[in-house]
């Protein structure tokens, strides 16, 4: 295929450029750092409803961390403000650039009609020759372990294939941070495993990248280096995965104790 066909069109989300503020104060080693972030809407009537409350996150560089917490507790918008998508109200954060931010549903974020034409996609806003590009998406696609689906058809994958095209994407644009928004809840347990040891395995191939994974569901942690619990906007837990697996367990028994008593 010629890959210059691919070029020059650009409807894939870009790595996205974080501001550099309350960089100065920060590690060399930390990847992602949010302080005091507060998020509000506003109605229509002017009225401000606050969704993000002073939630603080700070995830080491070559790691991957998880976000849990109940539905509406606030993951996706915290996660949004990281990617630059959401400004938040107040606070202050760093973010690694380029960063890419994967969706959950997988259709929304695959474009091209073959797995390496897409993977390539992105590459068109860089001056790289044809071998570069090709050298890129082989080595992306090895990453997440897609290698041998370079000329399928996207519609032809499952669900948690189309997820790993999409993270290839990002790691032949070099993304130094990867923000993923519940990439598994509509895959089965097989489609599950791939994606989440495609990110695993793409942050062991290259210790700069760095990964942050919204998601419900609590076997993922154990592949996780830690991870924050959320609830009704803040962030009240932070810890190792088993930790917080420990907490939530603890919470939700707590919570069927009280309904059944
Ligand atoms: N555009 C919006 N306008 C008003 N409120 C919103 C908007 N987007 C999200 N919210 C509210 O913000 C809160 C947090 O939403 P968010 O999507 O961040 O939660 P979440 O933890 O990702 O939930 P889920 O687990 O269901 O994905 C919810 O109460 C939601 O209704
Ligand atoms: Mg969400």
């Amino acid at each position: 295929m010629d890959l210059s066909t691919v070029f020059g069109v650009s409807t894939r989300i870009p790595c996205l450029h974080s501001s550099p503020r309350a960089r100065s104060n920060i590690t060399e080693n930390v990847a992602i750092e949010g302080r005091n972030l507060s998020f509000s809407f506003a109605t229509r009537q002017g009225k401000f409803f606050p969704i993000l409350k002073d939630c603080s996150l700070r995830v080491p560089s070559g790691q991957l961390w998880m976000l849990l917490g109940p539905n509406g507790c606030g993951k996706s918008t915290l996660l949004k403000i990281l990617a630059g998508l959401l400004q938040p109200t107040s606070g202050t954060l760093y973010v690694t650039r380029p960063k890419s931010f994967v969706f959950q549903n997988p259709d929304h974020q695959v474009v091209m009609p073959t797995v390496e034409a897409d993977v390539a996609f992105g590459l068109g806003k860089f001056i790289l020759t044809e071998d570069e590009v090709r050298q890129r998406v082989s080595k992306a696609l090895d990453d997440v372990g897609m290698s041998t689906y370079m000329q399928r058809p996207v519609q032809t994958l499952s669900g948690g294939q189309k997820q790993r095209v999409a993270i290839a994407g990002a790691l032949a644009e070099a993304c130094k941070v990867l923000l993923l928004d519940e990439l598994t809840t509509f895959l089965d347990q097989n489609d599950q495993i791939g994606v989440i040891k495609a990110v695993k395995n793409s942050l062991v191939a290259s210790d700069e990248i760095t990964a942050l994974w919204v998601t419900h569901r609590l076997e993922e942690l154990k592949y996780a280096d830690g991870a924050f619990y959320m609830e009704n906007g803040r962030v009240v837990k932070v810890g190792d995965g088993s930790s917080i697996m420990d907490f939530i367990n603890a919470r939700q028994a707590s919570y069927f104790n009280q309904t059944n008593s």
